[in-house]
């Protein structure tokens, strides 16, 4: 038998398990029960009080990350000139299967789709891309001109296995340019990505490589089939049937026995034509003018179907790639997880922010055809990192001053003091207590350096007591002088 039959044979569909006949029960051989498709994991009933696998609640202290994460966000893509979108959470399943690739894994398992009561067959987003360039399609962006350039902060879902960094619900920052192939667009993005670190001070790597067009892709996978065909036994799994569907992703496969053939196979840049190596050089070049620095990586092909030529994408540096969050490893605590492989354990190749360029998306979802290239940052990964380097962070929006109160006109004068307080400096307080030992303890746990308190005395003399909570020293100061006084500590400190 010629060996490409050969290898059909192997993946030929499995003869459905035997229906079962009315009236008699179902009694299966060893055999069929062998091939009876596993649960993927184990069905544990609903906990009303828990949050769904793999979704979480971000509290305080995270949040505050992501504020100054946001904050920064927003800043840096007004500057550049981005516009603004939002697209809805949920979609018709179809944008993503024909947008994203229905051999992806995102469309084949990881996509949380749904009848609605209509029949319309609807699906949380998974990623932001092809919702982006159908708002461009369905809005007639193509008449305005061109290149259109917006960006999206918002969360996705899919139905991954949770580990160290990956979600179920996760967030992105989206920024994506439409209608025009100019080599410098691709820079631009990729150079705004890289801002975002830089701003930070956060560590990164640019990996970059050229996927090409469909015709040198094309030519290369056939390569890739001449190269893998004779060593497939030796393939995980997943990577002998991506040799039949997705073969460039076996590329990116993470199985050390399949990293270690892919020190061998052929090179996409070698299969590139002359327009697509143009175009790359092109880009590299205004890298290089910015400069943003970057390894040329021949193994970076991304996971969804719609990219060509440029693909890149972003990942802690060398040094940094062992640093794990909290959250992965309180779920595998939680799922009693054996240990997981090298990469997977240190998140060595958990990308920050992926994306490249993808001029056949608008096309291929019904629209007149328009280049496009963007890219999408993972927030919660991003945070991780931001959080792991400058811990100060997690206090970055806390109270800075605490007002307690003894009696109550003093409970009425602090509501006031308070709403003066607050136009110059972030203030707490518990003015529904009554001891002052309780509320010094409150300002205690919040981690204020100053507390004023505010007496029956205090309201006659038209004084405030300031206590430097760390010293456990106590002034009187006018409290019409109050906040400038106040000021001047806190700059101190600073
Ligand atoms: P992606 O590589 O699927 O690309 O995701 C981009 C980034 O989102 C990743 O690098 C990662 O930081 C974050 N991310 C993805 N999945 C998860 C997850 N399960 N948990 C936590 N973070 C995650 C896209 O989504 C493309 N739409 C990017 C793009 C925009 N290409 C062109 N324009």
């Amino acid at each position: 038998m010629p060996k490409t039959k050969k290898i059909i044979k192997t993946f030929k569909a499995k003869k459905p398990v035997q229906k079962r006949k009315r009236g008699r029960p179902a009694i299966l051989t060893s055999k069929q029960t062998k091939k009876l498709p596993l649960p993927t994991e184990p069905q544990k009933p609903a906990e009303p009080s828990q949050a769904p696998r793999g979704m979480r609640d971000i509290l305080t202290t995270d949040k505050a990350v992501w504020d100054v994460l946001e904050k920064k966000i927003a800043d840096l893509a007004r500057a550049f000139g981005y516009g603004h979108i939002e697209t809805p959470i949920l979609e018709y399943k179809s944008l993503f299967t024909r947008g994203v690739g229905a051999t992806t894994d995102i469309v084949q398992k990881e996509m949380y789709c749904f009848k609605d009561h209509g029949e319309d067959e609807l699906c949380l987003r998974p990623e932001g891309t092809a919702a982006a360039a159908r708002a461009y399609i369905n809005h007639g962006m193509l008449n305005l001109p061109q290149p259109v350039k917006l960006w999206y902060l918002g969360p996705f879902f899919r139905r991954e296995r949770p580990q160290s960094g990956r979600y179920r619900q996760f967030h992105q920052w989206g920024v994506e340019a439409f209608g025009d192939d100019h080599p410098v667009l691709d820079a631009e993005i990729i150079s705004i990505a890289m801002r975002l670190f830089s701003e930070f001070g956060l560590p990164v790597c640019l990996e970059i490589n050229s996927i090409g067009c469909v015709q040198c892709r094309e030519n290369y996978k056939n390569e890739l089939l001449k190269f893998y065909e004779p060593k497939q036994e030796l393939l995980c799994e997943t990577c002998r049937h991506r040799l039949q569907t997705n073969r460039l992703r076996l590329l990116d496969c993470k199985e050390p026995q399949c990293e270690l053939i892919r020190e061998g196979a052929p090179q996409i840049t070698d299969f590139i034509c002359e327009p697509c190596r143009n175009h790359f050089m092109e880009v590299l070049g205004y890298l290089d003018e910015v400069p943003v620095l970057y390894n040329l990586n021949p193994f970076i092909v991304r996971g969804l179907d719609y990219y060509n030529r440029t693909v890149f994408e972003i990942v802690p540096a060398p040094e940094d790639r062992e640093q794990k969050t909290e959250e992965g490893d309180e779920e595998r605590k939680n799922e009693n997880d054996s240990p997981k492989r090298e990469t997977e354990k240190t998140g060595a190749q958990v990308a920050l922010c992926a994306g490249g360029r993808y001029d056949g998306l608008i096309e291929q979802l019904g629209g007149r055809p328009a280049p496009g290239v963007g890219f999408a940052l993972g927030i919660e990964r991003t945070a991780a990192f931001l959080k792991n380097k400058n811990p100060a962070l997690e206090k970055a929006s806390a109270p800075q001053i605490f007002i307690a109160q003894l009696g109550d006109a003093a409970r009425r004068k602090a509501l006031t003091l308070w709403h003066e307080v607050v136009k110059d400096i972030p203030a707490a307080a518990a003015l529904s207590k009554e001891g002052l030992k309780a509320q010094l303890e409150i300002a205690n746990r919040l981690q204020v350096r100053y507390a004023i308190i505010l007496g029956q005395k205090e309201i006659i003399d038209k004084t405030v007591i300031i206590r430097d909570m760390e010293a456990g020293i106590q002034e009187i100061v006018d409290y019409n002088k109050l906040i400038s006084v106040i000021k001047r500590k806190i700059e101190g400190d600073n």
